[in-house]
């Protein structure tokens, strides 16, 4: 079922006023190419994640011209501790069901972890599973210099690619947490190194995760593909941020480079409550929502 289907006839997104990539294009899928003509034109845009159908199509509404299936399902959707146990039949359903709830956005599927790392023909066949069984129009995968060459092949055969690198939640119990990268002159070169390893080898966009705002503000300059900055400063082409903690569903503590837009977790409870309230009361159902 596409999500609009069950709700009111999907209207084109309002486009922001002066930004040609949220207006431009409303009667088609975003592209890749458009993303590249964003760099060139110094436009800004907005990635969020998506997990499912309907909030896919609530920001496919809003005008969100990238969403992003990341392996963050793991602990944002599935109730792991980590990216690391989610498998590649979980980001089939999940990006399915993205591509079905949207009309305009490029949806791009994260490859997970175990998934691409044994050698590019593994990620060749788990990328065209994504992209020929969840319809995606685009994969993402981590790692700089050592994922070079299997971007390489990927692109090669026709499967768009973003990088990710800097912080890789999938290497967390090698990194032993989330700690931010790029400190110092060493790690700094080789997270430059990893951006132009990762451009050469023909991705589309990069992810920089967890970077100082200077470094990744010069990384930003250095490459001719949009950089999409989480926890790297305003100096990244564009922006991305996992849905849930944008809009206050994350129980407990977030990062400090989210800000939350909503306090949905609230909002949800309270609705459920005065549910249950009025259940254990008598008062739902009520007349008007009761067949005679
Ligand atoms: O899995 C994910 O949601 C991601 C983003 C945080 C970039 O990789």
């Amino acid at each position: 079922m596409n999500a609009s289907q069950s709700s009111p006839a999907p209207t084109a997104a309002k486009p922001a006023e002066g930004h040609s990539l949220y207006g431009g294009v409303t009667n088609r899928r975003v592209t890749v190419r458009d993303l590249a003509a964003a760099k060139q034109r110094g436009e800004r845009w907005a990635m969020l994640t998506a997990y499912d159908a309907l909030t896919a199509n609530v920001f496919d509404q809003a005008g969100i011209p990238v969403l992003l299936v990341g392996d963050s399902a793991g602990n944002c959707h599935l109730g792991y501790e980590t990216t690391v146990p989610v498998t590649m039949d979980e980001m089939v359903m999940l990006s399915a069901a993205v591509v079905r709830g949207t009309e305009r956005a490029l949806v791009i599927g994260d490859m997970p972890f175990g998934s691409y790392q044994e050698s590019p023909a593994q990620a060749l066949r788990n990328a065209a599973r994504l992209m020929k069984e969840a319809g995606v129009h685009a994969v993402k995968l981590e790692g700089g210099e050592r994922s070079a060459r299997t971007i390489e092949l990927l692109t090669e055969a026709g499967v768009p690619v973003m990088a990710h690198i800097g912080l890789t939640p999938q290497s967390v119990h090698a990194l032993g947490g989330y700690p931010v990268q790029g400190r110092g002159d060493e790690a700094a070169h080789k997270l430059q190194r990893d951006a132009k390893a990762v451009q050469q080898a023909g991705a589309f966009a990069v992810v920089l995760e967890a970077v100082p705002a200077e470094l990744a503000a010069q990384v930003s300059e250095s490459l001719a593909v949009p950089t999409v900055g989480i926890g790297a400063g305003a100096g990244c082409d564009a922006q991305v941020l996992v849905w849930t903690d944008m809009a206050g569903m994350t129980a407990g503590r977030v990062p400090k480079f989210v800000k939350q837009y909503a306090d949905l977790r609230a909002v949800l409870g309270q609705a459920a409550r005065e549910y249950a309230d009025e259940v254990r009361e008598g008062s739902f159902p009520a007349p008007e929502h009761t067949f005679k």
